[in-house]
């Protein structure tokens, strides 16, 4: 009772240009029954101190426009009728120094910002208990600057007891957050481990239902293509070859999507195997084509092929390159309307060889280049019967062979999609037949 009466009569000058700063510190001094003044600046901080009612003592920020927190405790401690007024500083304490300059200030002691509720009360008490005028100079050199102190020994003490205190505080609050930062990090880890233990296990399922779909998938397609053979000739046979023929195709389409999916899996993990060797860039070409003349064909597609007679060798596992012409040539056909033109051509440039396949479709979008080599893009949301793998798959081979793959809207309006290899043995001159199709609008996506 005797302590809540006693801290009645208390006052303390607070002197904070930040208002809320200020209210709060208000609010929480008046809530433990002091009584409180608050001002803006130094200034008028001092104008506070100057009545005959003296402040029990004055809390001052230190970095304020206008005179800072040290100058107001210089000048109080400096005005005889001030001088006995103890002064806690509120400081950032970002630098050695500032405990120095504090002292030298005269302060009795300082908090340290951002401070908590209870150490600033407890601080500001154990500052008025403790107040004493006896000073004793000495020059402190601190980090190459002089400073003139002029204060007790056991005002330096409580001063620098303070300091560790609130280092210390730091310091735990720093471990803290270290030990946190750890356990973030371990469960991160934990996290990463997981989700690489379910892509393996992911991938060898995808590996056991692939191996173990292509027997049976092998015996529908013979099957069912057989069984076109066996039906007997005629209208009476013609449904059920058809239907023999729908279940062959299907059955092809079905080992394609098996490949993608097990491509997909194996370029994400880094493991697609490859076999290089030089191949001649005409023949992988001629290849390609060939194989997808048919498809062509059925669309009355042309498809017109430019090589130069010797556009050099390039070194390449010919499997994987035929499966990226396959998907570029497949989509061109797949995409560009009957009667339509596909152009195929191989030029080198320097140390590669540069394959480009350009149809005179559709062409692509401009907002929709950025994302075409991304997984299951396919441009048209969820729906169709396509996967959105083919690109993606090509982009994997052409990188792992150091290549580049790039698309570009073709002049006329088609697309252009381009890739290319790092070429075999010296650079040779090249086409010698016709000149690619340069004016296509820069590659922009890779
Ligand atoms: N030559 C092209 N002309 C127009 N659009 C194309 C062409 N090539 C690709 N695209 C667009 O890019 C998308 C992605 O192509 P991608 O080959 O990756 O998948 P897809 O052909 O749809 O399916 P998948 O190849 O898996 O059967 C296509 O769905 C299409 O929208
Ligand atoms: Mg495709």
């Amino acid at each position: 009772m005797a302590l809540s009466e006693k801290r009645d009569l208390m006052k303390v000058v607070v002197i904070e240009d930040s208002k809320t700063q200020a209210h709060r510190l208000r609010r929480l001094l008046e809530g433990e029954g002091f009584s409180v003044q608050v001002a803006e600046d130094g200034e008028a901080g001092l104008r506070l101190c100057a009545g005959p009612a003296l402040p029990d003592i004055v809390v001052s920020d230190v970095l304020m426009p206008g005179i800072d927190g040290y100058e107001v405790c210089r000048r109080l401690k400096s005005t005889p009728a001030t001088s006995r007024v103890p002064v806690l500083l509120l400081t950032s304490l970002a630098d050695p120094q500032d405990v120095v300059r504090a002292l030298a200030a005269g302060a009795d002691n300082f908090v340290t910002k951002p401070y908590d509720a209870a150490r600033l009360l407890a601080r500001i008490r154990l500052t008025i208990a403790n107040h004493t005028r006896a000073t004793d100079e000495c020059v402190v050199d601190v980090q190459g600057t002089s400073f003139r102190v002029d204060a007790p020994p056991e005002r330096i003490l409580r001063l620098l007891v303070s300091c560790l205190e609130d280092a210390t505080e730091r310091n735990a609050e720093l471990e803290a957050s270290r030990a946190a930062l750890a356990l973030a990090n371990q469960q991160r880890e934990v996290l990463i481990t997981a989700e690489r233990a379910a892509r393996l296990a992911r991938e060898e399922l995808l590996a056991i239902v692939a191996h173990d779909l292509r027997t049976p998938l092998g015996v529908i397609g013979l099957s069912s293509n057989a069984l076109q053979e066996a039906v007997p000739a005629g209208p009476a046979g013609d449904e059920a070859r058809a239907l023999a023929g729908l279940a062959e195709r299907a059955a092809a389409q079905m080992g394609l999507l098996i490949r993608d999916l097990l491509d997909v899996s194996s370029i994400e993990a880094g493991r697609l195997r490859f076999e290089f060797h030089d191949h001649d860039p005409v023949a992988l070409l001629d290849e390609a084509a060939n194989l997808l003349a048919p498809l062509a064909a059925q669309k009355e597609i042309s498809v017109e092929k430019r090589v130069a007679a010797e556009v050099g060798l390039v070194r390449c596992d010919r499997d994987r390159i035929q499966q990226v012409l396959s998907n570029l040539i497949g989509n061109a056909i797949k995409f560009t309307p009957d009667n339509g033109k596909i152009s195929l051509s191989a030029v080198g440039t320097g140390d590669e060889v540069t394959f480009i396949v350009t149809d005179n479709g559709p062409g692509i979008a401009a907002e929709a280049i950025p994302r075409i080599f991304d997984r299951h893009w396919t441009g048209r949301g969820k729906a169709g019967a396509d996967t959105g793998l083919g690109l993606y798959i090509a982009k994997g081979i052409v990188e792992a062979h150091e290549g580049r793959i790039a698309v570009a809207i073709a002049r006329g309006g088609g697309t252009e999609f381009s890739f290319m290899l790092p070429r075999s043995g010296p650079a040779r001159p090249s086409w010698v037949n016709a000149a690619p199709d340069t004016a296509a609008a820069p590659n922009v996506a890779r």
